[in-house]
């Protein structure tokens, strides 16, 4: 598949995800195969007022390649300049927030909030797409609320405005996370756009992502919430895919070798401090399936220097 110039190796790519996808993560990630990941969703406003502390969250290593910046915002201008800003890291794609649900983002008119206007999306993306020289994507929800589903008539505007790609969740604002993604918008919007659509919501398993693929035609699966503390899910479902085969899970012993390395990974990129308090979350959710999973976790969240949660990891059996 492609997005503009740039060509994914496979169909499986990383979900943007604020808190979790920073770079130590998609570096595991990126061991696992995966074809595309994302930053955290950086915020063009930020990134005009105070580039240096905003587009430090956007920093990326060469190995993380291909990735996208994830920017949202409102403002044609200030879309346009915050992602000129986000060019000069050198990324291989920009992408355009417009799936974001929570009340500081979507309640000030950013995020899935386009999606209600989109003469508007048109002009945000043609903005963005003449002030960069790299491809842009967007990345939409199957519409406001139940009363307001138009994600193809929102994805047909971003292909208008010059987007060479789009990911579509198929959940509403007023859903949240919560209740089941409806592939069939997915399907909906792949047949009304002549540019790749990355399907979004509820994979899983390696068998939901060739299942996604097949009820919607997409292009490319984009995998989230199945990957915290689970990156072998991007390699087994890429394996399923190419060869219908199933790997076997992670051992425990696996399990512990790379959350050993992600908390040596976060620690180096964080400092110890934030790096402990982050790897909190990561490690509750490697202990997902753990036998005494709670007593572990009850620990790490305990903990305040990488020695004790190195000991604790260590101790898990
Ligand atoms: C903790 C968390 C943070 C997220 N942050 C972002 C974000 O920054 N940008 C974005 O476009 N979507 C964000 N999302 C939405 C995901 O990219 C994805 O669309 C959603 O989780 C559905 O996919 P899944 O069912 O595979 O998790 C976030 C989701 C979660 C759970």
């Amino acid at each position: 598949m492609q997005i503009g110039n740039i060509t994914l190796q496979n169909k499986v790519v990383l979900a943007p995800m604020a808190g979790v996808t920073d770079s130590p993560f998609r570096q595991l990630v990126k061991e696992m195969g995966c074809a595309l990941v994302y930053t955290e969703m950086i915020s063009a406003k930020g990134a005009v007022c105070a580039p240096e502390q905003t587009l430090k969250i956007a920093a990326f290593q060469p190995v993380e390649r291909p990735i996208a910046i994830q920017i949202f915002g409102n403002d044609p201008l200030v879309m346009a300049e915050g992602a000129v800003l986000c060019e000069s890291l050198k990324p291989d794609i920009i992408d355009i927030n417009m799936g974001c649900p929570v009340k500081k983002v979507a309640g000030r008119g950013e995020g899935c909030a386009l999606m209600r206007d989109p003469d508007l999306v048109l002009r945000i993306v043609q903005a963005v797409c003449a002030s960069v020289n790299l491809p842009v994507s967007v990345k939409i929800r199957k519409g406001w609320d139940d009363a307001n589903i138009n994600a193809v008539e929102v994805a047909l505007a971003a292909q208008e405005g010059g987007a060479a790609a789009v990911a579509v969740h198929g959940r509403t604002r007023e859903q949240g996370y919560s209740g089941k993604a409806d592939w069939s918008i997915i399907r909906k919007v792949k047949t009304a756009v002549n540019i790749p659509v990355i399907g979004n919501g509820d994979v899983l398993s390696p068998e939901d992502a060739a299942q996604m693929l097949e009820q919607t035609g997409c292009d490319a699966v984009m995998i989230g919430r199945g990957v915290m503390g689970n990156p072998w899910l991007i390699q087994r479902t890429i394996h399923f895919l190419e060869t219908g085969r199933l790997l076997a899970e992670p051992t425990l012993a696996e399990k512990k070798a790379l959350a050993l390395r992600h908390l040596e990974m976060v620690v180096e990129n964080k400092g110890e401090y934030i790096g402990v308090r982050e790897m909190r979350k990561h490690l509750a959710w490697y202990l997902k399936g753990v036998r005494k999973a709670a007593y572990y976790r009850n620990q790490v969240m305990r903990a305040t220097t990488k020695e004790e949660l190195q000991k604790i990891i260590q101790s898990i059996i």
